[in-house]
């Protein structure tokens, strides 16, 4: 691997070979999404616990400190909106030349395995890991399930990892399955992340599944809402990010969230 590929992917992956993303990417297709109005604002206070930030170019000129030593991966697909047509109709919206001049670590986008829009957006991970992969950029890709929640399974995010894998991506991002994650990790040659999805009843399920995709072989998350819309984000971080990196179990993780959260920790 190149020396300019491998220095972006070690301020992504840590020495622990373990990572934390935080993304505050969903404004591209949600707009004003709830706790993330103002983005600059809603990580002030856990940002210091991400390992790096997830984020379209435009919040990255308009909410982060250019001075900030945080990585960041720029999303780089949209297009879309939650109100159009389809979500999987997403383009490419970011030009090389960009990417380059706001010095991303990385760059994601999304990927829609079995929709009307899959030939699309493969062929647009294929083109972006060309154009990335000649600057030695990291490309992840997220597999994305747009507005079917039920498409998070094993078999369909086996294939869907392992496609984007084939296709070039250096880290894939897919949802957690309860049922045969192995399956999902086992099957794709580069570093999985999990997705947070949407918030969770409680601040446990989330330890549990974290916890459970880091056993079967995930490298870490890339997760927004089930920190920053959580009642305590800094509390959560922190739990999250004792379970990656510190090998908490999930119960060692809610006893340091309850703990924070009573400004004991
Ligand atoms: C949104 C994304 C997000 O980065 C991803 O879904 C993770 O965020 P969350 O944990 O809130 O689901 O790609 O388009």
């Amino acid at each position: 691997m190149d020396w300019g590929m491998q220095n972006r992917l070690s301020r992504l992956i840590q020495k622990d070979g373990k990572a934390l993303f935080l993304p505050i990417d969903h404004g591209y297709f949600q707009g004003p999404t709830h706790c993330l109005e103002k983005p600059g604002e809603t990580i002030k206070p856990i940002y210091q616990y991400a390992d790096a930030l997830m984020l379209t170019r435009g919040i990255l000129r308009n909410c982060i400190n250019p001075a900030v030593e945080k990585p960041y991966i720029m999303r780089v697909s949209g297009a879309v909106s939650v109100v159009g047509e389809d979500l999987a109709n997403e383009s490419l919206v970011t030009s090389i030349q960009e990417i380059i001049r706001l010095n991303a670590s990385a760059v994601s986008m999304s990927v829609f395995v079995g929709s009307k829009y899959e030939n699309k957006s493969l062929a647009n991970l294929s083109k972006l890991v060309d154009q990335c992969e000649t600057y030695g950029i990291p490309v992840m890709a997220v597999c994305a399930v747009g507005k079917e929640l039920e498409k998070r399974e094993a078999r369909y995010l086996a294939l869907a990892a392992r496609i984007a894998a084939e296709l070039g991506a250096r880290v894939v991002k897919t949802y957690y399955c309860k049922e045969h994650f192995e399956k999902v990790v086992n099957g794709c040659p580069v570093p999985i992340v999990i997705a947070g999805g949407p918030r969770t009843e409680t601040q446990r399920e989330v330890f549990d599944f974290v916890y459970d995709g880091i056993q079967k072989g995930a490298i870490g998350v890339n997760l927004g809402r089930n920190i920053w819309q959580t009642e305590h984000p800094v509390a959560s971080i922190r739990a999250i990010r004792a379970i990656i990196h510190e090998g908490y179990n999930p119960q060692e993780a809610e006893d340091l969230y309850n703990q924070v959260k009573a400004g004991k920790a």
